[in-house]
């Protein structure tokens, strides 16, 4: 067996080899001024191939990852595994208008032709309860780092009370605090626009509280931003914050800043300052399970 690894993901897939004592090696990216890439791997594949690469800007990486899993099989490889800590255009489940794309399908599709198992972390499925709706593989495999992050927290904060900014972050928030013996609350968030959310604190009485927003990806930051002004509105002593899909887009980073946020933590499902809750275990174990 062989874990394939990108330059722009290597600390994690080098964490994955070590978990799991399998061998790792570099797949060459070159991108031309067009746009292009190029992709080399190494010239002998064992049978089993793993290719570890988190989805975020994804439509790079999905060309690439289509090139990576066919030379991967031209040189040898019989199965391979897609390890994608952070899988993209799970959002889309539904055409909200005649004529949209259903993202969700096509890409769960696409990656169900190329990969023999899909291990990936707290996608985001809204409408559907099982990944193989979405990937339609066996080997669909959605873990979730609600342990990990709060064995994280049960080691960093004495007490607070754990906040979800809208109703599909429950199945989180609800997990963490049942581990970590904390209280937990969740809010209202209707999207007004991809920069803009408006957020309905619930009745609860955040007054000098420490207060941890648990969410499952943080994109514009428009979610953290917000909720933290009402909670620090609201009294809250401090607002922070545990992310796993650090997305952070833009400007996401000044926005959630100057919202008063006093620290964001992350899972390093993507590669961002933030990250210092590791994977590598649950996502070893997972990949244990199937070899
Ligand atoms: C949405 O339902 C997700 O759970 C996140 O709350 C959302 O994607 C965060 O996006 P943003 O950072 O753009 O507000």
């Amino acid at each position: 067996m062989l874990i394939l690894a990108f330059s722009d993901y290597m600390s994690q897939a080098k964490r994955l080899s070590t978990v799991l004592d399998i061998p790792l090696q570099h797949v060459y990216l070159h991108q031309f001024p067009d746009g292009e890439s190029l992709l080399r791997l190494p010239p002998a594949l064992p049978e089993h191939v793993i290719i570890c690469r988190s989805l975020n800007q994804p439509n790079d990486k999905l060309i690439e990852l289509l090139m990576c899993s066919k030379t991967a099989r031209q040189l040898g490889a019989k199965r391979v595994t897609l390890v994608a800590p952070y899988l993209c255009y799970m959002r889309q489940d539904i055409a909200n208008q005649p004529g949209e794309a259903v993202s969700q399908r096509v890409i769960g599709q696409m990656l169900a032709e190329q990969f023999d198992d899909v291990i990936t972390v707290d996608p985001h499925l809204h409408r559907i309860a099982n990944l193989n709706q979405a990937i339609p593989i066996e080997n669909a495999i959605s873990l979730t780092a609600s342990n990990e992050i709060a064995e994280f927290l049960q080691k960093q904060l004495d007490a607070a009370v754990l906040f979800g900014p809208d109703s599909e972050s429950e199945q989180w928030v609800s997990a963490i605090a049942d581990t970590c013996g904390c209280e937990y609350t969740v809010a209202e968030k209707i999207r007004v626009g991809d920069k803009k959310v408006s957020i309905k604190l619930p009745d609860f009485d955040f007054e000098n509280k420490t207060v941890v927003i648990i969410d499952d990806m943080a994109s514009t930051g428009r979610t953290l931003a917000t909720a933290t002004r009402l909670l620090l509105n609201t009294g809250a002593g401090q607002v922070n914050a545990v992310i796993t899909h650090a997305l952070f887009c833009d400007d996401a980073e000044t926005h959630i800043l100057q919202s008063g946020l006093k620290q964001i933590w992350s899972t390093d499902s993507i590669d961002h300052s933030t990250a210092c809750i590791h994977l590598d275990r649950l996502l070893g174990q997972a990949v244990k399970a199937i070899i």
